[in-house]
């Protein structure tokens, strides 16, 4: 893949945002000598070539959050996937009186089987699942029904910590309602390129569309920009603004879904429930990372002086996806901005901006709207040990599929 070097960057405190990264070439070739990404180092276009890719993919899990989506859309995003990349599925979808599951268990139970490489599928509703993050120190993500909560930052959760399990070094995450197999595949080729360009443990990669095509009075129409991620990324660069003291623009993946994380970092987040996740990752990094906590902890000390890299790339596929109208819209929009009113280091000004905004939106109730987030401890709390012994108990319902090898353990941490 060639794209932009990322040369522009927001510095703030240990943490780097590089600029939005445009994909030149999606096959950049192959180069005479086992690697020249080094030669692009200094110009403006970074190669990373084929092989570089593939060594980055070997050790990623993509986690696939799914609800009711249709299964046609979701086979063709896991023939997206890359074929070194480890798939975990994660299901909340409906087992009554339909058993969507065991429908699209069964896709990737063939997907795994026609192309001889490993997955995991799980559904997030299964008691024995709840029971593991219970038994490995983090009953947090259990309601009192005994499962984990729903959600999307829920199905994250559990999809990274099946990733940590299985020895993953980077995890990545990509929607199951996406009409281009082809975007899927650019996507988690950006995320290789650029973990094969960072130069910290603790990296992330976010993915910002090129454009959102929807049919228009008969017509396709590439709009640039929603309108939730309009205001997320206003207010977040109005915060990296406000906390670094230039004004900047720097944020364009606010609401990114299609994102990715080194697992280093992603044992230490404290993801935020539901949709509420992604926006609230940059917030936590801004707020823990930046340099402006007045007495970090342990995590907090190493992560800013090993240092942390946001990486953005706007990709050339069009992101076509379920147009599921606007319920979760208004509530993405507002998460933002709740999240950025509720900082210890949010300025007056800003609280003023923000609440200025909701009630332009013709919300009156700002207790409500502005009230804090449920966030989740990091996995690091967990007791790994316990927890895979756990999941080994609970073993009908993870379901392995140990492909090239059938003799093999998916979830253990030695991978192929
Ligand atoms: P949008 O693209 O922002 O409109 O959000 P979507 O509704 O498409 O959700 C993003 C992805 O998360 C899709 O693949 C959904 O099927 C999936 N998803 C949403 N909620 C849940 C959940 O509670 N659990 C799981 N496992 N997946 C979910
Ligand atoms: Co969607």
């Amino acid at each position: 893949m060639r794209l932009t070097h990322p040369y522009q960057t927001e510095r703030l405190g240990a943490v780097r945002v590089f600029g939005l990264q445009h994909v030149f070439e999606l096959e950049s070739g192959a180069v005479d000598g086992d690697d020249d990404s080094a030669l692009s180092w200094g110009t403006t276009v970074c190669h990373v070539p084929g092989p570089a890719l593939q060594a980055v993919q070997r050790k990623m899990a993509i986690v696939v959050p799914c609800m009711n989506e249709r299964l046609r859309l979701f086979e063709g995003v896991l023939s997206g996937i890359p074929h070194d990349c480890l798939l975990i599925f994660v299901s909340n979808s409906d087992r009554d009186p339909v058993d969507r599951f065991a429908m699209e268990r069964d896709a990737v139970a063939r997907f795994c089987l026609f192309n001889q490489r490993p997955g995991v599928a799980v559904h997030q509703r299964e008691p024995d699942l709840a029971a593991a993050f219970v038994a490995a120190g983090m009953p947090e993500l259990v309601d009192t029904s005994g499962t984990i909560h729903s959600g999307k930052g829920e199905a994250m959760i559990l999809g990274i910590a099946l990733a940590r399990v299985a020895g993953a070094e980077y995890v990545g995450f990509v929607d199951a309602d996406n009409y281009v197999p082809g975007s899927v595949a650019e996507y988690i080729n950006a995320f290789a390129a650029d973990f094969h360009l960072a130069q910290t443990p603790y990296s992330m990669v976010r993915i910002n569309w090129k454009s959102k095509p929807k049919v228009v009075d008969g017509a396709l129409q590439f709009s640039r920009f929603g309108r939730v991620s309009e205001t997320t990324d206003r207010f977040l660069n109005l915060l990296l603004s406000h906390l670094t003291g230039f004004g900047t623009e720097a944020i364009r993946t606010g609401n990114a879904g299609e994102h990715a994380m080194s697992m280093a970092l992603a044992v230490e987040l404290h993801f935020a429930t539901g949709f509420a996740v992604e926006p609230c990752e940059l917030i936590e990094i801004f707020e823990r990372f930046g340099g402006t906590v007045p007495e970090p902890d342990a995590i907090e000390v190493r992560v800013m002086r090993a240092g942390l890299e946001a990486f953005q790339v706007e990709t050339l596929n069009p992101h076509f996806h379920e147009d599921k109208g606007d319920s979760h819209v208004q509530e993405m929009r507002q998460v933002a901005l709740a999240g950025i009113h509720n900082l210890a280091s949010c300025s007056p000004r800003l609280r003023d901006e923000i609440e200025r905004e909701l009630r332009h939106d013709g919300i009156e109730d700002l207790d409500t709207a502005l009230a804090p987030i449920k966030t989740y401890p990091p996995l690091s709390v967990l007791d790994w040990e316990s927890f895979a012994s756990e999941l080994s108990r609970c073993s009908t319902n993870v379901t392995q599929f140990a492909y090239p090898d059938p003799s093999t353990d998916v979830l253990t941490t030695t991978r192929r």
